[in-house]
């Protein structure tokens, strides 16, 4: 028993924020923004929430899908800016969509969610606890920005991306994932402090922080290192995955492990440059822009991998089902 990925969706906000308009906000120019990150432009939430763009993409999803929303067992959302503490965004997108019989939770694995999620859902499968499954990635995460620190305005934006998966003999072939908390210190970002009867804490909103350079060293180390393991687990070689569709959070990342793989960026499709770096709906937006755009067929075999805060990161090999 595995997962097989039967349809995806993608949702973002109107708004399109070019390099250049930041130069009017930060101190930053678009030169310095697509030399270090390959990002030219990003959506940003301005009518839009986490909700309602993660509702979108779900919507979507199941449309592409040819399912009915009654037959989903498991909403899970990978998410780190969902709009409410409580309730999560998931049980949010049962009431939306209607789908009563469905056990729905967020999750929190930052950019690594929707991998998270997958490997979840497949583990449901195995235990025969669901049979038809929505993962969604979908963030805002300009309200997690300080927009005077032009270290990490620059590199976001925000969207949702979704798949509906279900039960199969087929799809899944491997799923790596990893975690390492030591070294979370690198990117980070506050919640609600302590605030009660018993302390005195003046309540101040923390932002995003990020040691860039810790972070890229991380990525470029472990990303090759799951991509590896799950071709091994799959039992195929590198040169038979099609596409690698790992997280958009910056070109320099994706092609430090392409060289290292040895593998051509023809197989790296990218979306930053459009998008910036959404969090855990990169890889499912990324999924969705491939798939709709008619670049997959029955039999092949995809690569998608997430890495970011936590640290987490998450690899999985596919073999595409449609
Ligand atoms: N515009 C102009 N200058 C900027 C800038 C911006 N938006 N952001 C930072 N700078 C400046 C810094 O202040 C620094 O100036 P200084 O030398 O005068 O101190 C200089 O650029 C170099 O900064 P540094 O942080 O060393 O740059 P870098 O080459 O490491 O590139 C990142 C920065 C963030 C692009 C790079 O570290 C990176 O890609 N890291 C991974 C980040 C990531 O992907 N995170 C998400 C993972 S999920």
């Amino acid at each position: 028993m595995t997962a097989e990925i039967i349809g995806t969706g993608s949702a973002l906000p109107m708004l399109a924020v070019n390099n250049r308009e930041l130069e009017g906000i930060v101190d930053t120019t678009d030169e310095w923004i697509k030399s270090r990150t390959g990002i030219e432009n990003r959506h940003i939430a301005v009518e839009e929430t986490t909700t309602s763009l993660a509702v979108k993409a779900a919507e979507a999803a199941i449309r592409n899908a040819g399912v009915s929303a009654q037959e989903l067992d498991l909403i899970i959302v990978g998410t780190v800016s969902g709009d409410l503490c409580f309730p999560s965004t998931a049980c949010q997108i049962q009431k939306a969509l209607s789908a009563p019989n469905a056990v729905a939770f967020d999750m929190n694995a930052a950019c690594a969610g929707f991998l998270f999620g997958l490997a979840v859902a497949e583990a449901y499968f195995k235990a025969s606890m669901a049979k038809t499954a929505l993962i969604v990635g979908a963030e805002v995460l300009s309200k997690m920005m300080d927009w005077k620190d032009r270290s990490t305005c620059v590199l976001f934006g925000d969207g949702a991306g979704a798949a509906v998966v279900r039960a199969s003999d087929a799809g899944v072939l491997s799923m790596v994932q990893g975690s390492d908390g030591e070294r979370g210190g690198a990117l980070t970002c506050g919640n609600r402090p302590v605030n009660n009867p018993f302390v005195s804490n003046p309540f101040r909103l923390e932002y995003a922080k990020m040691e860039g350079q810790a972070v890229y060293r991380f990525a470029v180390r472990t990303v090759p290192e799951a991509v590896r393991q799950a071709i091994r687990q799959a039992g195929i070689e590198m040169s038979e995955i099609k596409y690698f569709l790992l997280h958009q959070a910056n070109i320099r990342i994706i092609e430090a492990v392409a060289k290292k793989l040895e593998q051509p960026m023809e197989k790296f499709p990218t979306n930053l440059q459009k998008y910036g770096n959404i969090s855990a709906a990169s890889v499912p937006i990324l999924l969705d822009d491939i798939n709709q755009s008619g670049r997959l067929q029955k039999g092949d075999k995809i690569l998608l991998a997430g890495f970011g805060a936590g640290f987490t990161w998450g690899a999985a090999v596919l073999e595409w089902q449609r």
